[in-house]
């Protein structure tokens, strides 16, 4: 547990030095690995993280920073681009009774490429959501500080996902100041098209992850790409004392421009499933879904999606 931990807020990789050990294991010493970490003096919270292959850069969204290290080794930082959220918002983010040590703070949450050399970044912004572009040549931002609402979580407590497809952001996060609403929704040339705010569409989720799966090429059924989101929510399905937590997943087509009449502005290829996670030897559920990879390459017919779960 305690390395669990180190790994969330130092943010460390493991060296090949842990191919030694075949088997899988839960815990270990940290003496028994060489452990790379990044850390800055003062800087907290590394929670948004992006990964570039072909260029080997590791991106990732700090509180008030965001940094660019090497990815073959993360100790190495390659440049550090710094965004506080302004006096005037943090002071009107206290006046809302919000804490000015650790809520009326700008903490980075959207993290995403837009194009070679611009990244679209998103930050909490003390309850003020904003956004700008990352252009990486000069590792500055443009201070075009888009409105962030729908984007953007208010609360930095609040869970959120994001991913850029062909230029169209998608996130799964909450739309208002007391974070009462949640929504998954598109922003693109068209405006905004979201979930409706209403139970059976999400009720109460934290999200984790997002992706898009393209359509295979010259698909008959012309097919559309898809872009699905990973969470867990409070059932309505079932009643009981406690909340009941359900894992899930939901996926929106990509094509998918909202209704004409009903469901104006919002998803018309909106749809939800359970995912079911169990041991069959203990009869154990695992009920909460907290982290999701796909695996996507051109040697795989499908890719494959890798999720990560606990129980409640
Ligand atoms: C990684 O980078 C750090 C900082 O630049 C350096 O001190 C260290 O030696 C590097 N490690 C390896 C394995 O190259
Ligand atoms: C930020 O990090 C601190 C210390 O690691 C932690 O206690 C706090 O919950 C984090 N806040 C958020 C919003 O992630």
């Amino acid at each position: 547990m305690a390395f669990v931990h180190r790994l969330y807020t130092l943010l460390c990789f493991v060296l090949p030095a842990a191919t030694l050990f075949p088997e899988p294991r839960i815990t270990w010493q940290q003496t028994e690995i060489r452990l790379t970490h990044f850390k800055e003096q003062e800087v907290y919270n590394y929670s948004t993280l992006l990964l570039s292959e072909d260029k080997n850069v590791l991106y990732i969204g700090a509180r008030e920073v965001i940094f660019a290290v090497n990815s073959l080794n993360i100790s190495e930082k390659k440049h550090e681009a710094y965004w506080k959220a302004s006096e005037e918002k943090s002071k009107e983010c206290v006046r809302k009774g919000k804490s000015r040590q650790t809520e009326c703070l700008n903490y980075i949450r959207v993290l995403q490429p837009l194009n070679e050399n611009t990244l679209y970044v998103c930050g909490t912004n003390a309850f003020h959501p904003s956004c700008d572009f990352l252009e990486l040549s000069s590792f500055r931002l443009l201070g075009k500080n888009e409105d962030g609402k729908g984007r953007c979580p208010f609360d930095p407590a609040q869970s959120y996902t994001s991913v850029m497809v062909d230029g169209e952001l998608y996130s799964g996060t909450s739309f208002t100041f007391l974070g009462s609403e949640p929504i998954i929704c598109r922003h693109s040339q068209q405006g905004l098209l979201r979930t409706e705010y209403a139970v059976p569409w999400l009720n109460e989720p934290k999200f984790v992850y997002s992706d898009v799966i393209r359509a295979p090429p010259n698909n008959p059924d012309g097919d559309d790409d898809k872009v699905y989101f990973f969470f867990t929510e409070v059932s309505v399905e079932y009643e009981f004392f406690n909340k009941l937590l359900i894992p899930r997943i939901a996926r929106v087509c990509k094509g998918d421009q909202g209704g004409l009449r009903t469901l104006q502005k919002k998803w018309t290829t909106f749809l939800k499933a359970r995912l079911i996670c169990h041991s069959s030897e203990n009869n154990m559920i695992f009920n909460v879904i907290n982290d999701v990879f796909i695996l996507k390459s051109p040697d795989l017919q499908e890719p494959i999606i890798f999720g990560v779960f606990t129980s409640h």
